[in-house]
């Protein structure tokens, strides 16, 4: 937890933001898994934290934005719980840490945003992931679950927005830490990767190195000999020499910053000359990715000049022909790269997004490009010093893509499908670091994990 001004001036700012109204922002509960009282790993989540820091369940938080007052609403423990739990701070003793005078019992809660909604109050709230949320907001507000989302605050998804994409100096040492956590998982994946390791062997034991930073992993772990499907959380597979590893992996630490790194690595410890070429192009997509990030550019040029490199590459191996600038306007190095090059990094993994992707990555002046693989990019607009995004381009040979492509002879001007035969059980290819929009540039946070073929091969031996 940061310290209490911290929260108190972030509240403030987003009381400025708004004008008036009142913010209601709900904590997170627990979530059942199998019957009630085995419940998933609690996550709060991370609008509550942002402004409230309590990591707790079963809490609510309410600005009154014209008097300024701010109250959390949530029960202390019974002797009951204490049985099972251990003792616990009280409500009281927790908010004054995070700069609330005030708290309530949960049941005022309900009363009191009724009287604001009776007397004409806005109620800013944000719309729930949660099923727990969703039905907790209904009987607050008497909404339809269906309908919560026509009326969650535009203003305070943008006032959220705004504060959160500009990451704090304490922010980015949190993030700074969960990239070292991300750093110890990667480098110990690339040395288990030996033929006849199970997948699964590797991913619980770097989802350990998670948890054993104070945290859990920022997401369910990528990592398969199938890179090419690009979320691929299935584990069961037997490593074989040969074959490409790509681990898609990260951390929360306990302040629950994330780092989310991509590694793709030759099984046994050498790339084969085929395995290393297109390696090559995606290493230097990634560069080139790097290179341009800076505050004043928008992440969609960069991703369109990311898209130039890996179509220029694949041409000069023979994979893609004709005009590298008109392949990338008609989209046809999606074929291999079908995602966007990164995402805002933060408390959340995809940090904001429960806000609305668009809220997050686009504005009024860079809207969504709608056309295959360049619709998946989730952070268009214009960069500013003190975003944290990732920078993950990759190239992928998926054979049912390949196949619909040749069938439906889709940017058949700029693919030499005939080619791509030869490839069709190649896998996969992403790498993907965590940068720092700085003054001039960019920065990657934390020491780079091994990336270079030679640098990575050092490693494997
Ligand atoms: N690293 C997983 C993702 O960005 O979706």
């Amino acid at each position: 937890m940061f310290n209490r001004e911290t929260y108190s001036t972030r509240r403030q700012q987003i009381r400025q933001k708004i004008g008036n109204g009142i913010v209601l922002i709900l904590g997170n509960t627990d979530s059942p898994m199998n019957y009630t009282d085995n419940t998933f790993h609690f996550r709060q989540d991370s609008t509550f934290l942002y402004l409230f820091g309590l990591d707790f369940q079963n809490l609510a938080a309410v600005i009154d934005v014209d008097s300024g007052e701010e109250i959390i609403f949530g029960d202390d423990v019974s002797i009951d719980d204490i049985i099972w739990m251990g003792p616990q701070i009280p409500l009281k003793e927790k908010a004054e840490k995070v700069g609330v005078a005030r708290t309530e019992p949960m049941k005022n809660l309900h009363p009191m945003i009724e009287k604001a909604i009776s007397s004409g109050r806005k109620i800013h709230f944000l719309s729930p992931y949660r099923a727990e949320g969703k039905l907790q907001l209904q009987e607050l507000l008497g909404i339809s679950v269906s309908k919560l989302k026509d009326y969650s605050s535009i203003e305070l998804i943008k006032a959220l927005v705004d504060l959160r994409s500009v990451k704090e100096i304490q922010e980015i040492e949190e993030i700074r830490k969960a990239c070292a956590v991300g750093y110890q998982m990667h480098v110990t994946a690339m040395k288990m990767a030996k033929a006849g390791v199970l997948e699964q062997t590797i991913a619980g034991t770097i989802e350990g190195i998670a948890l054993s930073g104070g945290g859990m992993t920022s997401f369910p772990i990528i990592l398969s000999q199938n890179g090419e499907t690009l979320h691929n959380h299935d584990h069961s597979q037997t490593l074989q020499n040969g074959r490409l590893l790509l681990v898609d992996a990260g951390a929360e630490v306990r302040s629950h910053y994330a780092s989310d790194f991509t590694r793709t690595i030759p099984v046994g410890g050498k790339f084969t000359s085929k395995q290393r070429e297109i390696y090559e192009i995606v290493l230097a997509a990634n560069n080139r990715g790097r290179e341009l990030t800076k505050p004043g550019e928008t992440y969609l040029s960069v991703h369109l000049a990311v898209a130039e490199v890996i179509a220029s590459g694949l041409k000069a191996l023979g994979l893609m022909k004709g005009d590298v600038k008109e392949a990338v306007k008609n989209g046809a190095h999606a074929l291999f790269m079908p995602h966007g090059l990164g995402h805002m990094l933060g408390l959340d993994v995809h940090d904001m997004e429960n806000l609305g992707e668009n809220h997050v990555g686009y504005d009024n002046e860079i809207h969504r490009i709608d056309q295959f693989g360049t619709a998946y990019l989730r952070l268009g607009r214009r960069l500013k010093p003190g975003f944290v995004i990732t920078n993950e381009p990759g190239i992928y040979f998926i054979p049912a893509l390949i196949e619909k492509w040749k069938a439906e002879k889709i940017n058949a001007g700029f693919i030499n499908f005939d080619r791509l035969e030869s490839y069709l059980d190649f896998g996969g290819i992403r790498l993907e670091d965590d940068i720092l929009v700085t003054e001039t540039g960019c920065e990657i946070i934390g020491n780079r994990i091994p990336v270079t073929p030679d640098e990575v091969e050092e490693v494997m031996r």
